[in-house]
């Protein structure tokens, strides 16, 4: 049986921002469940739901003090599973986000490990004697900026966090916390749930025994303090691989196999290395080409055709244009070709990923220096490194905060008319239209999801491909440019970025179509 992931969508759900029902001005999972009408209508096949676990909430939620727990602030265990059968229910699949690398400070086992040096959980993590110097053992920097090394005055030693001092790293070169963190999984697998997005997966075994990372020699202050080193001692390194399938077989134990989305960034040879030699690690490693690459129709269909021929025979493609760490699309690339963006994810071959807003067409919002957040904005100030403009809550009405909460919510909100769920409801030509009418193209061609992906090119500023599924035929053609563009394009019109647009004629500087041409 074809698995349900590779004909469908998923949507991320940053749940802080999605959907208040407690008056805490930070989203819940029973404000999830309230929106799951929403969702259905907007034709999502799985949402995926970003930490929802006990959390001093340091980084939002990715540093975890109980992998099996729901923090309060988002409810309860019982919310979670109410949630869960009425996703189920409507036909959706549930994910949540598992994080390995690291857990809190906080977290039980650290709690012990750091207790002594003889402590059974000690090994959990990843301790060194200091430097010659009497400093941290290595030269590593945290991807938050300062030392990944902080030392434990009681003990003597230092222990690594390759993001902040307070998400201590964990040591998966113990098989006994390897054995525990399967078991978290199967937790989760037995709740019902139908997989994870796996955080942070590259930096899962950095080698202190190693040495130091050598100096980026393309570094540039923009790229942020831990860019000034390369991650060889640090990132990607082998014995990730083996861990990944370790993961896959745990979620091979169910029926149907649960879905392992890796989170890896890095050049295409080493995220394909994610599927498993033999295609049995994570199911999806995030293909994050796209989300930062100039809005080039040359650029995009260069990196298009070469994530395409790098896909291990038999590898399902994916495609993410934005989430909870990277600049909105629509601020990216400019809100008149966001519409292209969303045609382009929606039509490319494989999994897309939906990240929550930007079918709204949400775009960053300014975070004023006393609202700030994100820990890497508060550690390298004003540098746009910060990630809470593309975290704000989503406006659902017009009402006091947009009817997101009622109070003042922990994010400054973007309550401008264009961007309110219900008005762009009630509005045929709105993005929020635009994507459903996209989805549900998805949903009855089979061409855009089992198609073959063919003659990837750009002609100017206008970037095409062909959707091949056996007599059927689909031309996309969209235009990145800001001047109209004569094309060539054959066939009946089948949707369009501008409602009213047809098949033939110049294509309009953000105007993207798919036509059926066979
Ligand atoms: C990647 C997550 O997406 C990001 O939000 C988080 O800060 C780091 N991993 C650390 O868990």
């Amino acid at each position: 049986m074809r698995e349900w992931w590779k004909d469908g969508v998923i949507y991320q759900i940053y749940p802080r921002s999605f959907q208040d029902t407690t008056g805490t001005g930070v989203g819940d999972l029973k404000g999830i469940e309230s929106r799951l009408d929403y969702l259905e209508r907007l034709g999502i096949d799985a949402i995926w739901i970003s930490p929802i676990f006990p959390s001093p909430m340091k980084d939002a939620g990715y540093d975890v003090s109980d992998y099996t727990g729901i923090d309060p602030t988002f409810g309860t265990l019982e919310d979670f599973e109410s949630l869960t059968a009425a996703a189920h229910a409507r036909g959706m699949k549930v994910l949540l986000d598992f994080v390995p690398s690291h857990t809190s400070d906080q977290h039980p086992w650290f709690q012990e490990a750091r207790a002594s040096k003889d402590s059974p959980k000690r090994d959990w993590y990843v301790w060194r004697d200091p430097g010659p110097d009497g400093g941290p053992p290595t030269n590593w920097i945290s991807e938050f900026a300062g030392p990944a090394w902080t030392l434990d005055e009681a003990t003597g030693q230092y222990y690594l966090h390759i993001f902040l001092t307070e998400q201590p790293s964990l040591n998966w070169r113990n098989p006994e916390l390897r054995a525990a963190m399967y078991d978290v999984m199967r937790v989760w697998f037995d709740r019902g749930v139908d997989g994870f997005r796996v955080d942070a997966v590259e930096n899962m075994a950095p080698d202190p025994e190693a040495g130091d990372n050598p100096p980026n020699p393309e570094w540039v202050e923009s790229m942020g303090p831990a860019r000034s080193h390369l991650g060889t001692n640090t990132k990607h390194l082998p014995v990730i691989f083996e861990i990944a399938r370790e993961m896959r077989a745990v979620a091979e134990e169910y029926d149907p196999p649960r879905l392992l989305v890796g989170e890896a960034y890095g050049e295409i040879p080493q995220v394909m290395k994610y599927y498993g030699d033999a295609l049995d690690a994570f199911q999806q490693p995030f293909n994050f080409l796209l989300i930062e690459a100039p809005w080039e129709a040359e650029t995009l269909a260069g990196l298009i055709a070469d994530y395409e021929a790098a896909l291990p025979e038999g590898a399902w493609p994916n495609w993410v244009l934005g989430n909870h760490d990277r600049a909105r699309i629509a601020s990216r690339v400019g809100p008149a070709q966001a519409r292209n963006a969303m045609l382009m994810l929606l039509t490319l071959r494989g999994t897309p990923t939906i990240y929550q807003g930007d079918e709204l067409g949400m775009e960053n919002v300014a975070i004023p220096p006393d609202r700030v957040q994100d820990p890497w904005e508060k550690n390298v100030p004003g540098q746009g490194l910060g990630r809470d403009p593309v975290r704000t809550p989503i406006a659902w009405e017009e009402a006091p905060f947009g009817g997101f909460s009622t109070v003042e919510p922990w994010l400054p909100m973007d309550l401008g008319a264009a961007r309110i769920v219900a008005r762009q409801e009630e509005d045929e030509a709105s993005m929020l239209a635009f994507t459903r009418a996209l989805l549900a193209l998805r949903k009855e061609t089979p061409a855009l999801t089992r198609g073959s992906l063919e003659e990837v090119r750009a002609e100017g500023a206008v970037l095409r491909y062909t959707r091949r599924l056996g007599e059927t035929r689909l031309e996309v053609a969209l235009n990145t440019g800001t001047t109209p563009a004569e094309i060539d394009l054959a066939g009946a019109l089948l949707v369009s970025t501008h409602p009213g647009a047809e098949a033939g004629g110049p294509l309009r500087p953000g105007e993207g179509r798919v036509t059926r041409a066979g």
